[in-house]
Order: structure tokens, then sequence, then C-alpha cells
């Protein structure tokens, strides 16, 4: 039987043999998937023509550790390839994000990247976005308990402070608060329920990426399957 963790391997390498041979700089996105493909990174040689875009101090430290050359997205002109996780793919590659708090950051790197790929284990194919996760959305720390009042009226969602396990607020790279929205059903339109958040005062990002993944590669015990845009 195949494991999550030789899933996750399986679909890191997928990915590793698609980078294109005149790529020079690679965008990492957050999370255990990311991490996996990291590691087959560090095997391959062809980290040693490649920089390395991080989207978190997660991967960045992950890819340190892994001997990995990074350059800030705004020394770079262009992202010629970008590897990232999702929490849920739905049958259109629409993607919810988040579970780490990385997803502002992972979505300035998807709409600047050439080619943007997600890396998965079957669990996190669905049929709707948000039937297995809430919905996380980036906020300012100020006047955050109205941010949460004005998203529970605009989209009929439960939103709750991301705490740490130590019961304190979790907080992103970025300084800011996440709240994690529990829709009362799945989403039938991504696309409408990230517009309405979007409007919001405060909200920074929403963990809804609509149209961005060009394919993901999701391992389904030895096999990989293809979902293309
Ligand atoms: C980070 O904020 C997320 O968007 C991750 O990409 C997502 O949570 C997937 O993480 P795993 O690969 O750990 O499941």
């Amino acid at each position: 039987m195949t494991t999550v963790e030789e899933e996750k391997a399986l679909a890191a390498r997928y990915a590793l043999e698609r980078i294109p041979s005149d790529a020079r700089i690679v965008g990492l996105g957050s999370g255990s998937t990311v991490e996996a493909f990291v590691r087959e990174l560090r095997r391959s040689d062809l980290s040693k023509r490649l920089r390395f875009v991080p989207t978190s101090s997660q991967i960045e430290e992950a890819a340190l550790r892994a001997g990995l050359e990074l350059v800030d997205i705004d020394h770079v002109e262009t992202v010629d390839f970008t590897v990232d996780g999702a929490d849920e793919i739905d049958p259109n590659l629409n993607l919810l994000k988040g579970g780490g708090g990385a997803l502002t950051r992972e979505k300035v790197l998807a709409v600047n990247s050439d080619v943007y790929v997600i890396i998965a284990d079957h669990r996190k194919l669905v049929r709707s976005l948000c039937s297995t996760h809430a919905l996380p959305v980036e906020v300012l720390r100020y006047g955050r308990t109205h941010v949460a009042r004005l998203i529970a009226e605009a989209v009929n969602g439960i939103p709750e402070l991301r705490l740490t396990r130590f019961g304190i607020p979790f907080t992103t790279d970025n300084g800011n608060y996440v709240l994690d929205v529990t829709m009362p059903e799945p989403l039938e339109d991504p696309e409408a329920t990230l517009t309405q958040l979007k409007l919001i005062p405060g909200v920074v990002e929403v963990g809804l990426f609509v149209g961005l993944a060009d394919e993901a590669y999701v391992a389904e015990g030895r096999e990989v399957r293809v979902i293309s845009s």
C-alpha cells in the first residue's frame, strides 16, 4: 500500500521532471508537499543551475537546509515555473489554500509565474471547494473583529481566528491574522465567493485560487493523475 508520504514524493518527482530545460527561476509554494519537492531537488543535479523564490519562512528554511540558492521575488523579472501544494483541488482546477497561512505570498507568486503547477496526494481532490476545509482568509489585525462580522454577513459563514498550539493568534509572515471561515455548504461558485470576500476592507487575501493553476499532479497510489486547465 502506498502511504500519503510516498504519494507526496511521487507527485514531487513528477513535477521535478517537468521543469523546462531552459528554466532558471523556480518558485516554491509552502507546506509539506512542497517540502517533499525540496527534498527531491536536493537529490537532483537540476538544483545547481536553478535559483528559487520562496513563499514563506517555512519553505525558505527547508530550501536553505537543502542547499538551494534563493532569490528575492523582487530581484527577478520573471519566475519560469512554480510548484505549490493545495488543501483542496476541484475538477476545474480551482484550489483552496492557506492551511499553512502562506496564501497571500503564494497567490502573488502564482500570478507572476509563467507556469504554476500543483502537487498533491489523492486526499486533496474534492468535488467542490470547502468540502473538507474551512476557508482561510488573511486579514489585517486592525479591526479584525469587525472584518470577521462583515465576512460572516457576506458569505453566511462562521469565521474563527486561527490560533497557534499555544493558544495565541497565529501570525502570518506578513504580520497579519488568519480567519478560518466555515462555509454553510461546499462552494458552487468559488469565483463569486472570492469576489464577495475581496471587497471587504481589511481582507488581505482569500485562500481561493480560481483559474490560476496550469496543471495539478495528483498521486493516487503509484500513479500520477494530471489535471489540466
Ligand atoms: C500553505 O499556506 C498552503 O497553501 C499549502 O500549500 C497547503 O496547505 C498544502 O499543504 P500540505 O502540502 O502540507 O498539505
